[in-house]
């Protein structure tokens, strides 16, 4: 049995109260989904600011414990107000900090609400989570981290100057993090996600993520665009992979492996280019009615990384990481999810 298998039999058997932040949003809500199915209790704070209450309706409902509604408490709250960060710590075992503003556009159309979020709301959860003694804070860092830094396989250690405003915000939140362990001896495990996706990721407005968007576009007969020349590179990862490292990474008893950051990716590297022909394939078998579209190539966009790829080892040595979802098989499920949802949320 594997060290992720071994963990959700022991969860069953064995009941936590657990906060997620941003619990409205795509990552947040299929942690729910996920804790529900383990019979966890969970807690959630959401501000609906890029979130929905249709995500956490969806995670109650395709959860498989018949009583998830009665696990799951909401606080429709700010974080940037600290005392719905304590009220929401309250009693909690394990916080995993998943808000925040995403989305490196944004931070640059926005740079000062983006901190705001990011960085005061981040320590404001950081705080109230070390005075309510949690035992482990969990939080949503970014591949953004890594920058200017040339080398691939992107490696833990080594990062560069930061590209946008929003990675300033998660190399920020890594450095308190760190403060944290330190000064206070608070526990710590920052998740470094690279591009994640599945069912639940927003395909609306100007900052959604490529993958819904160009899904969107695909099936709506729209014009779909690329950035650049679509030879940029990603680490595609999909979401049950990041759900994994979150519960791992929450439930460690590795002394070694607490207080540090960990790449969420597969360790895999796929271009725009790649990517769009895996999307309208699979979308085309799905839905015959479906055309082929050219992809329109525009101009690169300011802030990005030409490439990226995660080395994985040290989640697969330190918590026993091990990714059960390749990019095919992620997208494969993704574009079911989206054929059958998409209409409702566009
Ligand atoms: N999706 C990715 O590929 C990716 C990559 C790197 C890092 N991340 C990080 O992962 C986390 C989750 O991202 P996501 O893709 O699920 O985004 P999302 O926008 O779907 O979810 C974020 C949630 O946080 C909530 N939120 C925002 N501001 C808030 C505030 N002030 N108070 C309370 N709630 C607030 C939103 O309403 C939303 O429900 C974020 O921290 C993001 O920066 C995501």
């Amino acid at each position: 049995m594997n060290k992720y298998s071994e963990i959700k039999e022991y969860l069953k058997n064995n009941q936590s109260s657990w906060l997620i932040t941003g619990v409205a949003g795509f990552i947040g809500s299929n942690l729910l989904e996920e804790l529900l199915n383990l019979n966890q209790k969970v807690v959630g704070v959401d501000n609906f600011e890029t979130g929905y209450q249709r995500n956490i309706d969806a995670a109650i409902s395709d959860s498989t414990n018949d009583n998830a509604a009665t696990l799951f408490t909401l606080i429709e709250g700010d974080i940037r107000d600290f005392d719905t960060c304590k009220k929401a710590c309250n009693g909690v075992n394990y916080v995993l900090h998943q808000a925040a503003l995403g989305s490196v556009p944004r931070s640059i159309d926005n740079p000062v609400n983006t901190n705001s979020v990011n960085i005061d709301g981040y320590l404001n959860m950081l705080v109230a989570a070390k005075e309510a003694k949690v035992r482990r804070f969990v939080y949503a860092a970014s591949s953004s981290t890594y920058g200017d830094h040339p080398d691939l396989p992107k490696v833990e250690d080594k990062i560069g100057n930061p590209l946008s405003p929003y990675a300033v915000t998660k190399l920020v939140n890594e450095l308190y993090a760190d403060v944290f362990s330190k000064t206070y001896g608070f526990n710590t495990i920052g998740l470094r996600y690279f591009n994640i996706f599945g069912k639940r990721q927003d395909p609306n407005g100007a900052y959604a993520a490529v993958i819904p968007k160009w899904v969107s576009a695909i099936m709506n007969s729209q014009e779909v665009f690329i950035n650049g020349d679509g030879e940029t590179s990603r680490d595609f990862c999909y979401i049950e992979n990041t759900v994994q490292m979150n519960i791992l990474a929450a439930t460690t008893d590795n002394d070694n492996a607490t207080n540090q950051v960990y790449n969420v990716a597969l360790g895999d590297r796929t271009s725009l280019n790649d990517l769009y022909g895996l999307i309208q394939k699979e979308l085309i078998s799905l839905s015959l009615h479906l055309k082929e579209i050219k992809p329109t190539y525009v101009d690169f966009r300011a802030g990005d990384v030409r490439h990226s790829q995660a080395d994985i080892y040290k989640a697969k040595s330190l918590l026993g990481y091990n990714p059960e979802f390749r990019i095919n098989k992620g997208l494969k499920k993704s574009m079911v999810w989206y054929v059958n949802n998409l209409k409702d949320i566009v």
